[in-house]
C-alpha cells in the first residue's frame, strides 16, 4: 500500500464527474488500498477517487459502522434530513453545516465487481453522500446552509 497526495481544492480536476469503473483488477484494488491508507493517514473518515487525482467512481467511507469500499454508487431512495457541520480532506482546516438526508439505500459494486445493496443512516448517511457529491465533481460548501437555517 501506499500513500496518495490528495488534490486540494482549486484543482479543476475536483469539479469534474468521474467516469463509472468498468475494470475489477489488481489495479483497482490498488487503488483502493492506498485510498484507505490515504485516507487513516490524514485523519478522515471518507475519501473520493477525484481527490487522489483520478476521475473514476470510486469512494471509501470508514465510520463507527464500519469500513466500506464504494464502486460506481447510486443513491436509488433517501429519507428524512439532518442538519450538520462538515469538512473535506480537500479543503482542509474548513466547515460548513450542510443537509443531507438521515438515511440512504446504495447500490455499489465490491472491489471484486459484486453488486450489493446497503443501507446507511445518520453520519454514515452523511459520509456517502458527501464522497458520491464529489463523483459528480460537487463539493460540500456548495450546498452550505446558514447555521441557523431549517
Ligand atoms: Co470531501
Amino acid at each position: 500500500m501506499a500513500l496518495r497526495d490528495i488534490i486540494l481544492d482549486g484543482d479543476p480536476i475536483l469539479r469534474k464527474r468521474s467516469r463509472e469503473v468498468t475494470a475489477f483488477d489488481d489495479r483497482l484494488a490498488k487503488l483502493l488500498d492506498d485510498m484507505h491508507e490515504t485516507m487513516l493517514a490524514a485523519d478522515g473518515c471518507g475519501l473520493a477517487g477525484p481527490q487522489v487525482g483520478l476521475l473514476r467512481r470510486v469512494a471509501v467511507v470508514e465510520t463507527e459502522d464500519g469500513y466500506f469500499e464504494f464502486v460506481n454508487p447510486v443513491i436509488v431512495a433517501a429519507s428524512g434530513s439532518q442538519k450538520g457541520s462538515e469538512g473535506c480532506l480537500s479543503v482542509p482546516g474548513k466547515s460548513a453545516c450542510v443537509i443531507r438526508p438521515q438515511k440512504v439505500k446504495v447500490e455499489y459494486y465490491d472491489r471484486r465487481g459484486r453488486k450489493h445493496t446497503g443501507e446507511f443512516e445518520g453520519f454514515t448517511a452523511r459520509a456517502c453522500c458527501h464522497e458520491f457529491d464529489h463523483l459528480d465533481g460537487i463539493l460540500y460548501y456548495d450546498k452550505a446552509v446558514k447555521e441557523d437555517k431549517a
